[in-house]
């Protein structure tokens, strides 16, 4: 969402005469575009920020915008020239020098700059009204608005017809997204209608909104990629109440179970959170425990930070960073024996690739599962050399032949 708000504001920025620079100290004009959701983030912003007040050279005006606590934006008035509501790119026009012509009241309305020309980022619904008791989400972008699907599917019907082979529904809880009577699952049913060979993914989801319905639209509409991110956040009941996540770890697992019955293939990441305040030893053995039973394909693992003004920040963060680091290390080993399992079940599979970049000579590229894929070319003689700048953006077959626990490699099958 982050990435997809930063394309709003560079379209809003060159419709005036502003231009990307690759060089940040030549800069006239810097808008850091922040996430609030860990302290490790929020600091990053404060290093940028001391970076620019030493500069020697020109400074530029700087811009802070994206999700910006109220408690931080005092600490960053001092250092930035403007601090901008990220729902208010118009307010750009008070700040540029630069003359900015019109800007849609609604933020989302705005025609990105796609920052790919072959996978597009695409909100469907901003704001989060779930109040998890650790994060600063609803506090910065407010309560859930659900984009109109009518626009949703001309963008994608728009995307398709430039070549776009991937699109990313994107919402804080895209479960929860309502257009009178279009929910989520109907959502899916219209991008999955719109004509031409093309994936859809989407994040993210809550587990206490992921109902059979949206299961069903998974298994039934092709186009929708065998992917999911569900987090999880906690394997113990207890810790769960305490998250304000409205769902049980029974519940959780047979969600899990219901969608590998539906879709053999799906691979599922997790998002989780060590150290949660009073979080005991025995507690966290729950997450180790659902670690091992349910055999995620990736994690995300964050080590808890007190967001001021969230429930959770009342609550004694009384979990040493020692700790979380050590338990975010356990998980971290279960995760990699249970992504190769996984992975070695692909050996020998014939799987399509959506390159993404070339180096040294060999091709990466994310499989419909959301697998990162390496491909060496096999080089014959006199066979034509692969052109990596056409390779780039496609939809390619793959014979998988290598599994490690984070990346596949395979072999290009045309080229045998
Ligand atoms: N501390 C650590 N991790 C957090 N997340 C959200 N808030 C916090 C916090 N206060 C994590 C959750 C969420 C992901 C985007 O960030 O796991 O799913
Ligand atoms: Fe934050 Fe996601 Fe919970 Fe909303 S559902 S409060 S965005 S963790």
């Amino acid at each position: 969402m982050n990435t997809s708000d930063s394309e709003r504001i560079a379209s809003v920025l060159e419709s005036a005469k502003y231009k990307q620079t690759p060089n940040i100290n030549e800069a006239d004009l810097v808008v850091i575009n922040m996430c609030s959701v860990r302290q490790s983030a929020v600091d990053r912003v404060h290093g940028i920020a001391e970076k620019f007040k030493k500069a020697k050279s020109k400074k530029p005006a700087i811009i802070l915008t994206g999700c910006v606590l109220k408690k931080d934006k005092k600490a960053f008035a001092e250092n930035f020239d403007f601090i901008l509501d990220i729902k208010k790119i118009d307010e750009l026009k008070k700040i540029a020098r630069e003359q900015i012509r019109s800007v849609p009241s609604d933020y989302l309305d705005i025609t990105p700059k796609y920052s790919s020309k072959y996978s597009a980022n695409v909100p469907i619904m901003t704001g989060c009204n779930n109040f998890c008791s650790y994060c600063v989400v609803p506090y910065t972008r407010g309560r859930e608005v659900s984009r109109p699907a009518k626009k949703i599917i001309a963008e994608i019907k728009n995307l398709v017809k430039n070549g776009y082979k991937e699109v990313w529904l994107l919402g804080q809880n895209v479960n929860s997204y309502k257009d009178k009577d279009i929910s989520f699952p109907e959502l899916l049913k219209l991008a999955n209608n719109v004509p031409g060979e093309f994936w859809i993914r989407f994040t993210s989801s809550h587990p206490k909104d992921f109902n059979e319905d949206v299961i069903e639209a998974m298994a039934k509409y092709k186009k929708v990629s065998p992917y999911l991110n569900l987090p999880v956040q906690s394997g113990d009941d207890k810790v769960l109440k305490s998250m304000n996540r409205h769902y049980t770890v029974a519940q959780y697992k047979n969600i899990i179970k219901k969608l590998r019955k539906r879709i053999p293939d799906i691979s599922i990441s997790t998002d989780i959170i060590v150290g949660f305040p009073g979080e005991t030893k025995k507690q966290f053995e729950n997450t180790v425990k659902l670690f091992r039973d349910v055999k995620y394909d990736m994690a995300y693992i964050n080590k808890y930070s007190p967001r001021a003004g969230t429930a959770a920040a009342k609550l004694k963060d009384n979990v040493s960073w020692d700790e979380k680091k050590r338990r975010e290390k356990v998980l971290t080993e279960i995760l990699k024996q249970t992504a190769l399992e996984k992975n070695k079940k692909l050996i020998g599979k014939d799987i399509e690739v959506l390159i993404d970049s070339e180096r040294n000579g060999a091709f990466f590229g994310k499989a419909a599962n959301y697998k990162t894929i390496k491909i060496h070319p096999v080089i014959r003689q006199g066979a034509p050399s692969n052109d990596g700048a056409n390779l780039i953006g496609n939809l390619v077959k793959v014979k998988i032949t290598e599994a490690k626990p984070f990346i596949l490699k395979g072999e290009f099958i045309n080229e045998k």
